[in-house]
């Protein structure tokens, strides 16, 4: 065949594509709008488990072409009973946002688009929208307005991020270029972090080369805070390169450290400071919840995300460095080939451990542009209105108890707390399995202190009271349950 001959891609289903770009973009967008249509009976759990779901989609390997409107509707076929209802109004489980339509129009978008958000020459547009974005992300969270911001796939990612730039800027105060010589020969850095941090931060420092167990953990206080006398003897001995590791929402508790006495101690020693603050840094945002973050701006970097409480898609999350030169070392990546910023252009693949890239930007401008500093305050404050009320209403039965102090948007539950611990233990493992089952709501369990607890995280735009209160009923309906057919 010659050349000449080839066909156009669009050809290659032959007459198997019959459907147009945009009767299948519109068929996609009615799936979606269906499956977000919150008739109040939706079940909060899937129907399929993970064996049904892979059944659902098992076939051999197609040899033929077929059309896109009939793959498009076996995907969803395929899929639907599968998914988890997590941006319903009763998802409680992990610390999960509602995918807000706003944010979702405009990733779709970024789909549809198709920009490698890598460079500022393959996509001006995706370059420039993140710098728009990052401006406003740093006056919504009250950091300085010198920061660089990194749009990564969420707060582990974000984590490493910010960790590798405070592990190049430590090395290199005493002379030491991790980023060309890497960690082999390299003297030691001392890291501080909270016996209470985030399994992922512990696995940010482990993708680092500095090991999940190469640290001094800090013991923490009841509510997962690290405890300033113990920071103080644990900083008090450190001469050389030092990171500490503290943290704004813990994630059962949603505590924060005691920011405003642990970053001058870690200061006073020459550490770089990182604050985890994958949702409690949200706090920033409201008046009413400041308080808890006080002094956070003072750290060296701060990892969020916006796919959980400024509710954007999946994935999308932020690391945010004061010292744009030491975030830029960290993560260049530079070739020939690649187009090279001029001075005031953003290169985004220079702040994230990726080049090719989707464009994360515009969900996230779109979703602060949509909510405004304002909207996003009161679905902070009601997320957090909605837990402590949740909390009461649970106190107040016999026999539960709240094991935090609600000061966010996280709640742990004990069931059977006026019984013998291992029975408790029980009850409250057999309550999360009977809420699971009857889907009105959905919450996972933890062990906190070495106990079995109920997690609830509001983290969804649209949780209100009387979402909270249909919630209520039927955490209520399942312990009362379970708790006599203990007797
Ligand atoms: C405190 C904290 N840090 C880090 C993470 C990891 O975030 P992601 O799952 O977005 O990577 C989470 C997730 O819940 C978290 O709550």
């Amino acid at each position: 065949m010659s050349w000449t001959q080839l066909q156009r891609p669009s050809d290659l289903a032959g007459e198997a594509d019959a459907v147009s770009t945009g009767e299948l973009f519109s068929s996609a967008a009615s799936h979606a709008a269906r499956f977000r249509d919150l008739a109040d009976n939706r079940l909060h759990r899937p129907s399929h488990d993970y064996a049904a779901a892979v059944d659902a989609f098992a076939a051999p390997l197609p040899e033929r072409a077929s059309p896109m409107g009939d793959v498009l509707d076996a995907l969803v076929t395929a899929a639907e009973p599968g998914l988890h209802l997590t941006t319903g109004p009763r998802f409680f489980g992990w610390v999960i946002g509602g995918s807000h339509p706003m944010g979702v129009a405009a990733d779709f978008l970024a789909s549809a688009w198709g920009q490698n958000a890598g460079n500022h020459t393959v996509s001006p547009s995706a370059a420039a929208v993140e710098t728009v974005a990052s401006r406003w992300l740093l006056e919504l969270l009250g950091l300085p307005p010198c920061s660089s911001v990194g749009f990564v796939t969420g707060a582990t990612v974000a984590n490493f991020t910010c960790l590798a730039a405070a592990r190049g800027d430590v090395l290199l105060r005493v002379g030491w270029d991790v980023d060309a010589e890497g960690l082999f020969g390299a003297p030691p850095i001392r890291i501080l972090i909270g016996d209470d941090a985030h399994t992922t931060v512990f696995s940010a420092l482990q993708f680092l080369g500095l090991g999940h167990d190469r640290v001094v953990r800090v013991a923490a206080d009841d509510q997962g805070r690290i405890a300033p006398s113990a920071f103080e003897r644990a900083i008090a001995d450190v001469s050389g390169p030092c990171i500490a590791i503290l943290q704004a929402g813990q994630i059962n508790t949603g505590a924060c450290d005691d920011f405003r006495t642990l970053i001058p101690l870690a200061k006073s020693k020459g550490a770089w400071v990182h604050v985890d603050g994958a949702f409690g840094l949200w706090a920033q945002a409201s008046a009413q919840r400041r308080h808890l973050t006080s002094g956070v701006e003072q750290a060296d970097s701060w990892a969020t995300d916006g796919h959980k409480w400024l509710q954007t898609p999946y994935d999308c999350g932020y690391a945010i460095v004061r010292d744009e030169l030491a975030h830029r070392r960290a993560m260049t990546i530079s070739a020939s080939y690649l187009p090279l910023a001029g001075e005031g252009e953003r290169d985004p693949s220079h702040y994230v451990p990726e080049l090719s890239r989707r464009a994360r930007g515009f969900a996230t401008w779109a979703m602060i542009r949509h909510l405004g500093r304002s909207g996003i305050e009161v679905m902070i404050d009601r997320a957090c209105g909605v837990a402590e009320g949740m909390a009461r209403a649970l106190a107040r039965e016999p026999g539960i108890a709240i094991g935090n102090d609600v000061v966010l948007n996280q709640v742990i539950v004990r069931f059977g707390a006026d019984l013998a611990q291992e029975a408790a233990d029980n009850l409250t493992r057999r309550t999360i399995g009977a809420i699971q089952r009857e889907g009105a709501l959905f919450a996972g369990g933890a062990a906190w202190r070495g106990r079995q607890v109920m997690r609830l995280s509001v983290t969804n735009y649209q949780t209100d009271s009387a979402e909270a209160a249909k919630a209520v009923d039927a955490i209520l309906r399942a312990y009362r349950s379970e708790r006599r057919d203990a007797v």
